[in-house]
């Protein structure tokens, strides 16, 4: 969604601010602006598209120069994606950027138009800035007067970096839900949605809490609460390196992302297991408190759901514990039954998804316990749950989640494990067994990574087909919903995930020769049905593409192509069968020539329900 980047200091704000947004790029935006002092008076560009189509505006008309500025991309709420619509939005004296949305908008429109006001856009943040000026003027100028007096009147959650024309050595930011960070440098300070946009230029940085103001100049940051009193803010120091945020040589985001699985486990999991068993005690979870739970909901969107489903698997296989599965935007409107004895854990990547924070909150309203299994240090699902296991994958850049999907499922393994030693359900050498297989998984997903030439095959037969299925019993169906969604979000085609014996209640009526269909058959208790249904999609003229493993060869009746797997415990298969699902999606993209790392119509991080 929008992101939002703020500098003053001594370099030149305009490519601080360009290079900032392009670092931002990844949550998905479809138009771009900056606003920046030059010789004290500020100057706006901003442009729908790409920043490229922003940088060529700039090149054309004249890039501002100056040492301080605002700048920011726009995913569009209210009004189409235009120039006009872009930010940063003005009000008189006031110029700012927004990331969020303003719930009340339409009363504080009227109420500005009964003033006299004029807008020049569809955007409710052009009411915010407009609300800003009012005030400003109704203060005798004062900027934080102003901003506290309007922060009263908004409804919603918003981040903002505002410029005021009579400081032009100045940027106020400030939050309520949507997250901002101030980043400290040497005479130099900086505003983010997120810690990649300035990572090359400071390490250092605090984090904005709701209600707070943060006025930054070239010498030094204050941080004031909603009283204008002064708060103490902790330094903390970001331990993502530069690299992180960056391509190393490979063509997308998404590809270094996928090759990045195998240390993104180890590093997950290894500080969780001490003696070849979980220990989730850092976390705040011990072997007492997972007996007191009787049921466990796991809610999440998106892949981050079906990492989730995965774990519903595991846990109820081995901890013997009821397990629902829930999508955040549908367990938080549809009274779940949800008691104190229960757990709920929210699975977030980002740890900002607007739907997944509001479900943690309503299951802390009705009394259960909360797990928040995140990837974002320090966002607020992670602020706000009662326990917390931190997945350590680094900065994932491109929309489509790959490694933060498959270090979500090792901590749900890891859970899982520690869960069911807890309940008496497995005992202790067998927690050991299934700790160790789990520790071996880095070297078998490398394993695959380096015979990938199947799945490049697989994606030239993929690119003419308009739709496809994805197929699969037990754990393989829980995947086949992410080979799915991986598939939709990068390369435009349809397909659908199905539990491959629920094939004949109705969908098989699709199959033809032109739905290609991947089946995925890892789990050998379940293989020989699942190789019956193959045998019915494949005898009504589907093209079959098998995710199997390596031993076993299927007859000419079975499969087109065959992608296998290491022998493995089949508890553990998810782990190594999504990485052909995540590259068929991808090299599919890549032959089809779509924006791998920046799908059409999607943002990185869903802060609007
Ligand atoms: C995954 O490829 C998607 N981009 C999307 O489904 C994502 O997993 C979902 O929006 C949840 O995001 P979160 O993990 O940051 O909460």
């Amino acid at each position: 969604m929008c992101g939002i980047v703020g500098y003053v200091g001594w370099r030149d704000a305009t490519d601080v601010l360009i290079d900032g947004l392009s670092k931002l790029e990844y949550r998905g935006y479809d138009s771009s602006g900056i606003a920046v002092f030059e010789n004290e008076v500020i100057k706006v560009a901003k442009s729908k598209g790409r920043l490229t189509d922003l940088q060529n505006k700039m090149n054309q008309e004249g890039k501002p120069i100056g040492h301080a500025g605002i700048g920011h991309t726009r995913w569009a709420t209210h009004g189409e994606p235009s120039d006009r619509n872009s930010h940063p939005h003005g009000g008189g004296n006031v110029t700012l950027v927004h990331n969020g949305i303003i719930e009340n908008y339409k009363r504080l429109k009227e109420f500005l138009l009964s003033k006299g006001r004029v807008f020049e856009s569809d955007t409710d943040t052009e009411v915010v800035a407009q609300l800003l000026d009012y005030y400003y003027q109704e203060n005798h100028g004062n900027p934080m007067d102003a901003i506290i007096r309007t922060m009263q009147e908004l409804e919603g959650s918003y981040a903002l970096g505002i410029v005021f024309a009579d400081f032009p050595d100045k940027v106020y930011a400030l939050r309520k839900e949507s997250p901002l960070i101030v980043g400290i440098g040497e005479n130099e300070s900086f505003i983010a949605s997120d810690m990649t946009a300035i990572l090359q230029y400071t390490k250092n940085y605090y984090l904005l809490e709701h209600d707070e103001i943060a006025v930054l100049s070239k010498k030094q940051v204050k941080v004031y609460d909603l009283h204008y009193q002064k708060i103490q803010k902790e330094l903390k120091i970001a331990d993502w390196d530069v690299s992180a945020a960056e391509k190393c040589g490979y063509e997308h985001y998404m590809l270094k992302e996928i090759h990045e699985q195998p240390t993104a486990v180890k590093t997950t999991i290894t500080p969780r297991i001490t003696d070849g068993l979980p220990n989730l005690e850092e976390c705040g979870i011990t072997p007492e408190k997972l007996m007191e739970f009787h049921k466990i909901h796991i809610v999440a969107c998106g892949t981050a759901m079906h990492a989730g489903t995965v774990g519903k698997y595991v846990i109820e296989k081995l901890a013997r514990i009821p397990v629902n599965v829930d999508i955040a935007s549908e367990f938080r409107y549809r009274e779940p039954l949800v008691s104190q004895n229960d757990l709920v854990i929210i699975i977030s990547q980002s740890g900002e998804t607007a739907d997944s924070l509001a479900a943690l909150r309503l299951a802390k309203k009705l009394g259960a316990k909360t797990l928040a299994i995140v990837n974002a240090k320090g966002s607020s699902i992670a602020r706000e749950a009662d326990m917390l296991i931190y997945t350590h994958a680094g900065p994932e850049i491109a929309v489509a989640s790959t490694k933060a999907y498959m270090v979500q499922i090792a901590v749900m393994y890891l859970f899982a494990f520690e869960l069911a030693l807890a309940n008496h359900a497995i005992d202790e050498q067998e927690c050991r067994r299934l700790t160790a297989l789990l520790q071996e998984t880095p070297e078998k997903i490398a394993e695959i990574l380096e015979h990938k030439e199947m799945t490049q095959l697989i994606a030239s037969e993929l690119i003419t087909a308009d739709s496809l299925l994805y197929i699969g019993r037990g754990l393989d169906y829980a995947l086949s919903m992410e080979g799915s969604l991986k598939l939709k979000e990068i390369s435009y085609i349809h397909s659908e995930s199905y539990a491959a014996g629920e094939l004949k209640h109705g969908t098989i009526s699709l199959i033809t020769e032109n739905m290609p269909v991947i089946a995925i058959a890892t789990q050998q208790k379940l293989f020989d049905k699942t190789i019956s249904n193959i045998k019915e999609v494949k005898a009504r003229g589907a093209k079959v593409i098998l995710v199997c493993r390596e031993d076993y060869t299927p007859e000419q009746d079975i499969a087109d192509y065959k992608f296998g797997l290491p022998d493995y415990d089949d508890l553990l298969m998810p782990m190594l069968a999504v990485v052909p699902l995540q590259l068929i999606a991808y090299y599919t993209a890549v032959h089809k020539g779509t924006d791998v790392d920046k799908p059409r119509n999607l943002a990185k991080s869903v802060t609007v329900e």
